[in-house]
């Protein structure tokens, strides 16, 4: 197929930069597509769901918001209370965790949002970053063709940043508030300031101790108090610059971000940081309305990420090799499970390695990944007794992604029973640790994501494919997997998580937890997490994972190691209780920070 037959087939509404208003083309118009949001299907009656009392839960019967941020979680339930629907929340959330919680929250970055309305409509919202016109195959080699650090610090590291499109999109299409409203309180948190709590305080600091190793001393400012100390816990974090910039996409829209004098400005700043972004990349710049991945899993519908994320193509090769192995009939924290659980991610991302990329850009055999014929095929070969080497499976050219904790996921169902999973990042931790001067605007890193050196193992020992080379517009491959489950036509519950390549295998943890073994979320959330993405061939795990797990998997022939910040993802999700069809949402605080609250 070519590249333009894939675009045809990709795109179905374009925010169109320099316009006020996004330009429709295929899709009902968005009016008629935001009268979806009512309360246009038969709504079951709710009863509060039993609370296990556990930090980080919240249940409701009106809506849910699970965020990694108390403030943000506040600013989305308040949306929600005023009569706002799940995406308005979704909005106000995303760019309130833009102001507070700069690790991955943003308005320099990209994303993926799964909405589905309560009349089953679901809709993939792709606002991922693209490479600049200027990028090309080799521009993190130096010329002895060795990778340098370009792909991941300083400007020269983002792309074209689409989260103000993406959240413009979601609003044309579905938006109950004004655009402006759904602003209104991030510019506050950022204009008078909020209080940062202790888990934020510690990373603010570790951010400027990061920036100022690297060079970047001219973006510390941000980060820290009016007299250059640390932020402490407890103080009262005021950003004005970004308060401005937040100001002017609230008075003009989101087409200020990408063309006019504000694009101009962030176009200038990061010039001024060695960067590569033109005016023409921003003006150029479309968030896509993508059909999702559809399929089911033990009767429930799963509505997921198609590519450029790898995350739903992953998540249907592992739970199809759930149900293919009967894993639920053994004991849900057990090694037999866990054993029959990385084998199949051992083979999924050898598949994910190889195949696939931003589909506007390379063909990626998403029917074949996904049908059960060649799924039989591929999961068969797992050795219910022994670990297989990855050495002996096979797949084309290989890839990995790097293990990025800083991406965030947020959940918000509303009152209708609309649901909105959305992940968005700036992939590492405060992305390129520089921020473009005069927009307070931090920039991503997300061109990691890339395969910077195909064929040859990159800064992280992982060996990258030739599909996910960076050629201008493209996307890079992403792993986020922002998910709706779906249970005789009812939303059942609304997943996700950060964690680079372990995010689409903590998802199926989840999914497995809830779904398999009648698990309430916050045991889902809470349990231990195994991943394994075929290379590096070993099972990366937490800290708290049941000793006779690891032992278990050790005496199968696995290799068993800590994943390198010692947990794995944070799963700020919500379920729909079976027996009240009441909301519990669950912010995933044994893992970080996060903040659940229902109504
Ligand atoms: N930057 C993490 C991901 O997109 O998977």
């Amino acid at each position: 197929m070519t590249r333009r037959a894939h675009l045809q087939c990709a795109v179905v509404l374009l925010i169109v930069a320099g316009c006020s208003t996004p330009r429709a083309t295929n899709e009902p118009s968005a009016r008629t597509a935001s009268a979806a949001v009512a309360h246009e299907s038969p709504r079951p009656s709710r009863t509060l769901p039993s609370s296990s009392g556990q930090p980080g839960v919240a249940v409701g019967v009106h809506g849910a918001v699970a965020t990694a941020e108390a403030n943000a979680s506040k600013v989305g339930l308040a949306v929600l209370e005023a009569g706002g629907n799940a995406v308005d929340a979704a909005i106000a959330i995303a760019f309130a965790l833009a102001v507070t919680h700069p690790l991955a929250g943003n308005l320099g970055g990209g994303g993926f949002m799964v909405v589905r309305t309560a009349r089953g409509e679901s809709v993939a919202i792709d606002y991922r970053e693209v490479a600049p016109l200027a990028a090309t195959r080799d521009m993190y080699l130096d010329a002895a063709g060795n990778l340098t650090h370009d792909s991941v610090n300083g400007a020269r590291a983002a792309g074209i940043a689409g989260t103000v499109a993406g959240l413009a999109l979601a609003h044309e299409r579905f938006g109950k508030k004004p655009w402006a409203q759904l602003l209104a309180p991030a510019i506050a948190l950022a204009r008078n300031g909020h209080v940062v709590d202790a888990y934020h305080a510690d990373e603010l600091k570790k951010a400027v101790e990061r920036m100022r190793k690297a060079g970047f001393d001219g973006s510390t400012h941000y980060y820290v108090a009016d007299d250059g100390s640390y932020i402490a816990e407890g103080a009262t974090w005021k950003q004005p610059e970004l308060a401005s910039t937040l100001e002017q996409l609230a008075t003009q829209g989101a087409h200020a971000f990408y063309a006019g004098e504000l694009a101009q400005r962030i176009v200038a700043g990061v010039k001024a940081l060695g960067g590569v972004w033109t005016a023409e990349d921003l003006a150029s710049y479309h968030a896509l309305a993508r059909e999702p991945l559809r399929f089911s899993y033990l009767g429930r519908e799963v509505v997921t990420m198609p590519p450029p994320s790898a995350g739903g193509i992953v998540l249907r090769q592992l739970l199809f090799a759930s149900e293919e192995w009967h894993m639920r009939e053994q004991p849900w924290r057990s090694p037999e499970a866990a054993h029959l659980f990385v084998e199949a991610a051992r083979r999924a991302y050898a598949d994910r390695n190889a195949w696939i990329a931003d589909p506007d850009f390379a063909s990626v055999p998403v029917a074949t990944l996904t049908s059960s014929a060649y799924l039989h095929e591929r999961m068969s070969t797992i050795d219910p007794a022994h670990a297989t080497p990855s050495s002996a499976i096979k797949a084309g050219a290989a890839n990995g992604a790097v293990e990025s904790h800083e991406t965030t996921h947020f959940s918000v169902v509303d009152d209708a029973g609309n649901a909105v999973a959305n992940t968005y990042t700036l992939n590492a931790s405060f992305g390129a640790l520089v921020v473009a001067p005069g927009t307070g605007i931090l920039l991503n890193d997300e061109m990691d994501d890339f395969a910077s050196q195909p064929g040859k193992p990159n800064q992280f020992g992982l060996v990258q494919g030739e599909r996910n080379e960076i050629e201008p517009k493209k996307r890079m491959l992403s792993s986020m997997t922002p998910t709706i489950i779906v249970e005789n036509g009812q939303l059942r519950a609304v997943l996700g998580s950060p964690g680079g390549a372990t995010i689409t295998t903590t998802v199926a943890q989840l999914v497995r937890a809830l779904i398999d073994y009648g698990e309430p979320l916050d045991a889902a959330v809470r349990a231990p997490r195994v991943h394994h993405q075929w290379l590096p061939d070993q099972v990366s795990t937490e800290t708290e994972l049941e000793p006779a797990i690891a032992d278990g998997l050790r005496a199968l022939g696995h290799t068993v190691n800590l994943a390198t910040s010692g947990r794995i993802g944070h799963a700020n999700c919500i379920e729909v209780d079976p027996a009240t069809h009441g909301y519990r949402a669950v912010a995933d605080v044994t893992r970080g920070d996060g903040s659940a609250l229902a109504y």
